[in-house]
């Protein structure tokens, strides 16, 4: 387990001084928890992206604690030389918690000998595209229509997201490690 309290570069982990908390990879003992967040974020622990679903509650992960609560949760899963970034929550925006879990992340496929780490977002969230942008993600694809086919295979998608957004097509992120 590692205590965050540094902010310095831009793959920094951005958290600032004074601030405590603790990062640790998950186990299969925080199922519970896992999947409780995983409802209350995305409505189950079955995660649509780019045409397939994949149960996050199963994949490695990291999570961000204080004390003995937790604060944060970032899933994942390598592919060949590849990263995606399942889901990755914050539970008190703006700490960050959110560029910590990121950067254990990335530490994770680099050691793992991935060159790409990348997720996909909907159309709506745009503080998502802020975040991940600020951080040197590019867009690189946008699947037009696509939450569509989502909707088939996860039926829990809502309709309308952010800002009452309609949420309809995915956007593609990636980072070059
Ligand atoms: C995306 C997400 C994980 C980011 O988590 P977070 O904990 O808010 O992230 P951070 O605190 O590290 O960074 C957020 C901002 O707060 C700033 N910040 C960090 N600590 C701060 C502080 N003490 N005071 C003010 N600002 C602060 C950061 O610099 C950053 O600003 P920037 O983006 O303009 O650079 C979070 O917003 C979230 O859970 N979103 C909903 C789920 C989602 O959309 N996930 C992404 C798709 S899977």
């Amino acid at each position: 387990m590692s205590e965050q309290t540094q902010t310095s570069s831009n793959e920094s982990t951005a958290t600032p001084t004074g601030e405590t908390f603790t990062i640790r990879p998950t186990t299969p003992e925080d199922r519970s928890w896992i999947v409780s967040i995983l409802h209350r974020y995305w409505a189950s622990e079955q995660i649509y992206a780019k045409g397939r679903v994949l149960d996050a509650s199963t994949l490695p992960g990291f999570a961000a604690f204080r004390g003995d609560t937790p604060v944060g949760l970032i899933t994942y899963f390598i592919e060949d030389d590849s990263c995606e970034i399942v889901t990755h929550n914050s539970m008190t925006d703006s700490g960050g918690i959110g560029s910590c879990l990121l950067a254990e992340v990335r530490r994770e496929a680099r050691n793992n000998g991935c060159t790409r780490l990348w997720l996909m977002t909907t159309n709506d969230n745009t503080p998502a595209l802020r975040f991940y942008q600020r951080r040197d993600f590019d867009l690189v694809a946008l699947h037009h229509n696509s939450v569509h086919d989502g909707r088939q295979l996860k039926r829990s998608i809502p309709d309308r997201g952010h800002a009452d957004i309609p949420i309809r097509h995915e956007i593609e992120l990636e980072y070059k490690l």
